[in-house]
């Protein structure tokens, strides 16, 4: 039984009462509260002793699966020889050898890591050194940061404002940082509903990149930010040579490239950055959620070598980047950092990812057909199915479909009219194809 839905409803009410919880519907959840009780490997236990199997890696996260021994003994290990570290002015040895492990895994072992909390603050962190960098080289017109429609980069300011989910931003117009454009998404029904991989059609829609640069004149831009797969807005894969297109015409103009890697490092499309699997290398990467299987918060920042000596100027005594936070490379994160670096080289998970992708494309694209499904998208480990929405009731349908989901044992992840599936790199094939049936019998009982 749920720990409080033995409760008398005024009593369960009260409980539930002083957090706010965040992106969810909190008076449907109070209504009918979902809680978890425990995790291990890919599976949930629920409060009232369900089981249900993590569809999503926790929240695009956990690929290793919860509570994985190895990362539970390293935490464990930590937490008896150092709790915690200041990293303003000192320093601890696992944060600078995991900054380390971090770049080679990258393929960039020249280059430099600043660690944060969230991928939130990785975004924040990549806007600010881009400004910066070109200000501290003699441009610092050059402050205007191109983002993209429906991008989701987190809820701070610098993220919300180069975001472009409108959900996000409507409330705060006024807040957001100023100096932002964006350019137009890449998912066109018409062109690619049903596509497996990246589809073909699209890349010349990076070419809305000299249209804005003919529009502000490239002085005053000072990056682009895109995810490799737009993650949260329902999977939106990149068309086949729109990311090189996007590269091409900030190297020609003298503005950055930030991959928001925060979904797709360390493993989701099966190689170890999103940058890999199209081949195509940002200036800025940011990185969170996998980094460590979630189970400490942690994020970073990749940056190339040369934009970090653009800061190393002045007397030697000066601070050469007024930014950090108080948890900067905590000692507990990072040393679950380094077991899970160390679980995926040992267990070759990410070349597991890649070996389950193909399972997975196979398997979610049998649902075409089935009840309310208008598209289907996929990439690396990770899928999308689209739903037709209950007239007048955005988004009712995939709340619907998630209920169902869990009633047959899988947590999914609903957002907008979309459900998205990204399970964990230990999950076994069976395990991935009974996902997918899962999913089939939810929408077959999901009334029309
Ligand atoms: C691409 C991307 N950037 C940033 C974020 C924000 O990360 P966090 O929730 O850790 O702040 C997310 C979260 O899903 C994300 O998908």
């Amino acid at each position: 039984m749920s720990a409080v839905s033995h409760l008398h409803p005024e009593s369960r009410e009260a409980e539930l009462r002083a957090w706010w919880m965040p992106f969810t519907h909190n008076r449907m959840f109070k209504s009918a509260p979902r809680l978890i009780a425990s995790a291990k490997g890919c599976y949930f236990t629920l409060a009232d002793g369900r089981r249900v199997f993590d569809s999503l890696s926790g929240l695009w996260c956990s690929p290793l699966g919860h509570s994985h021994p190895r990362v539970v003994e390293a935490v464990k290990r930590q937490l008896d020889t150092l709790d915690y570290a200041p990293s303003f002015q000192m320093g601890h040895e696992g944060a600078f050898r995991l900054a380390t492990r971090i770049a080679q895994l990258a393929s960039r072992p020249q280059d430099r890591v600043f660690f944060v909390n969230s991928g939130s603050e990785a975004v924040d962190t990549s806007i600010k050194i881009a400004v910066a960098y070109h200000r501290a080289r003699g441009e610092a017109s050059r402050t205007r940061i191109i983002g993209r429609e429906r991008g989701y980069h987190g809820v701070g300011m610098g993220g919300i404002s180069v975001g472009g989910m409108v959900a996000n931003r409507k409330m705060f117009a006024p807040l957001m940082i100023p100096g932002v454009d964006h350019l137009p998404h890449t998912y066109n029904p018409a062109e690619m509903r049903y596509s497996r991989g990246q589809p073909t059609w699209g890349a010349h829609l990076a070419d809305e990149l000299e249209r804005l640069v003919a529009l502000h004149d490239a002085s005053t831009i000072a990056a682009v930010i895109v995810e490799p797969m737009q993650g949260s807005a329902g999977v939106i894969v990149p068309p086949k040579g729109y990311l090189d297109r996007l590269r091409q015409i900030c190297s020609k103009h003298g503005i950055l490239l930030i991959f928001d890697e925060v979904i797709t490092g360390f493993g989701r499309l099966g190689t170890p950055f999103g940058a890999d699997f199209v081949g195509v290398q940002p200036d800025l990467t940011t990185f969170a959620k996998a980094v460590n299987n979630a189970t400490v918060p942690m994020g970073g920042v990749i940056v190339r070598d040369d934009i970090y000596q653009a800061f190393m100027t002045g007397p030697a005594h000066m601070i050469e980047f007024f930014h950090g936070y108080t948890y900067s490379a905590h000692p507990l994160a990072v040393a679950a950092g380094h077991a899970t670096l160390d679980v995926m080289a040992d267990e070759k998970l990410i070349a597991r990812a890649a070996e389950l992708a193909p399972v997975l494309e196979q398997k979610v694209h049998t649902l075409k057909g089935e009840p309310h499904v208008v598209d289907i998208r996929n990439i690396g480990l990770a899928a999308a199915v689209d739903l037709n929405p209950i007239e007048g009731q955005a988004g009712l349908r995939a709340i619907r479909v998630f209920e169902r989901a869990l009633d047959e044992g899988f947590m999914v992840r609903f957002s907008g009219e979309t459900i998205a599936l990204a399970p964990p790199f230990v999950s076994s094939v069976d395990e991935v194809e009974a996902m997918v049936e899962g999913l089939r019998r939810a929408l077959r009982a999901v009334p029309a």
